[in-house]
């Protein structure tokens, strides 16, 4: 049995796939939209009622099943006495998991070009129009997006080849307290050199108007999101995960982890909007056109841009061997060799990946398919089948809390708040609500 040794690299490796291009550009934006104090208010409790208990049913079924989601999902199922059909979920899984890598290395090879670009100081002292104009250029270019999303795509190869243990294990182990490192240099420079009184009002200071019930359902989807749940990276990564290690004391890590980076980096980003008199923009436009403006004008700009780049490149990598272990874990099963599957399915990711960067319609479809549809489904099949089909006995002996009462409050939320919640969510996505 493959397999991680201490209950960190397990966490370091979740904490990995859940912060990501998500937590640098989402969180801060739609916290300083809604309410700043306020939101983080109701993030923190989606967090409390969606993100962790659902996180803890899809770790539970990764470490009983131990496998990957497909064999994971049969096994228990079976094992509770219900239909083997269950693996679909599971199948589900694995599929969209090749279908986000296929738009999420195209923006993670941006992060890399602007690493290049940044590295080699070829943005710094120009005039504003010049620099936004670099990323429609960009983004008009296919070649130069077909190797930088290639040479991404290869990277994450390389580290879900080498392994569970030398490759995913060893590189979390490295990279994550990079990440943490490099996060801490950056707000670091924004107490110095922005305006960190101003970006922290706009992060943090609680405005209750801006509460509305649609700031409720994005805190709810951005928590959902934010944690990777719904897909079964997280249920594979659980088969890797000791036996002795507690699965409820993890996923709060996990959760708080994730939580702190994206408060962080708000708090080392809007300083420097602000202090250049930038609006804070949404989306890809905050870290690819706002931000490098902001770098473009300052002393050091070359150095502070490289560093933030790394970073977010660094913060997608350890997502996106996430996405494509799950297919590699359940090929590898069924006897294929490790190496040749994950270049295989890889392959086929950046094929998919070059449809995303020829027309932007492909790339907002496979959006909109994964993050609307197939993660809140996916999420709410496991809230459902954790809560009503796996047998009790079995999930209380998982889960790893000693506590009746806290047990008792996991699964009743998980039974009832979770999928409620997650429903709306789905509704309002749909623009039903
Ligand atoms: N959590 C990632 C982020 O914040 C995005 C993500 C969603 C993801 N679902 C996932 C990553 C599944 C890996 C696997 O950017």
């Amino acid at each position: 049995m493959t397999g991680w040794k201490h209950r960190w690299t397990f966490i370091l490796a979740a904490a990995g796939s859940a912060v990501g291009l998500g937590n640098i550009w989402k969180f801060p934006y739609i916290t300083g939209e809604y309410g700043g104090g306020a939101f983080v208010l109701v993030y923190l409790l989606c967090i409390a009622t969606i993100g962790v208990p659902v996180m803890i049913a899809e770790v539970m079924i990764g470490r009983r099943g131990g496998a990957n989601p497909i064999d994971s999902m049969r096994t228990v199922a079976v094992e509770s006495g219900r239909s083997p059909w269950w693996s679909l979920l599971g199948i589900g899984g694995v599929a969209a998991g090749l279908l986000i890598m296929m738009f999420y290395s195209v923006v993670a090879g941006w992060a890399l070009e602007y690493t290049w670009q940044s590295l080699t100081g070829s943005y710094v002292g120009r005039p504003a129009a010049e620099v936004s104009g670099h990323f429609s250029a960009l983004t008009a270019n296919f070649t130069t997006q077909m190797f930088w999303h290639g040479l991404f795509s290869l990277l994450t190869a390389a580290v879900v080849a080498a392994g569970v243990a030398r490759g995913i294990g060893k590189s979390v182990e490295v990279m994550m307290p990079l990440l943490f490192l490099l996060l801490l240099v950056m707000v670091g420079y924004a107490v110095v050199e922005g305006d960190f009184a101003r970006g922290a009002q706009f992060l943090l200071a609680p405005d209750f108007s801006k509460l509305s019930p649609k700031a409720v359902l994005v805190a709810l989807g951005h928590a959902f999101f934010t944690l990777s749940l719904g897909m079964g990276a997280i249920m594979a990564y659980g088969a890797y995960m000791p036996g002795h290690a507690s699965v409820a004391k993890s996923v709060l890590a996990i959760a708080a982890i994730d939580t702190l980076v994206s408060i962080t980096a708000g708090l080392a980003i809007f300083p420097l909007v602000f202090s250049h008199n930038l609006e804070p923009g949404s989306g890809p436009g905050l870290m690819f056109v706002t931000l490098p403006i902001a770098f473009s004008e300052m002393s050091g700009g070359a150095l502070v841009g490289t560093i933030f780049f790394v970073l977010v490149s660094i913060a997608a990598l350890t997502s996106s061997i996430s996405l494509i272990e799950p297919g590699v874990a359940w090929l590898e099963k069924r006897g294929f060799r490790r190496p040749p599957v994950t270049f295989a399915l890889v392959a086929v990711t950046w094929l998919g990946g070059l449809f995303c960067i020829h027309s932007s319609a492909v790339f907002d479809a496979l959006d909109a398919l994964t993050a609307r549809y197939m993660l809140p489904l996916g999420g709410l099949a496991i809230a459902l089948f954790v809560g009503w089909q796996m047998k009790r006995s079995i999930a209380f002996s998982e889960i790893g809390i000693r506590s009746n009462a806290l047990q008792l409050l996991w699964y009743v939320t998980l039974r009832f708040l979770s999928p409620i919640c997650i429903l709306a969510v789905f509704a309002h996505s749909l623009g039903l609500l």
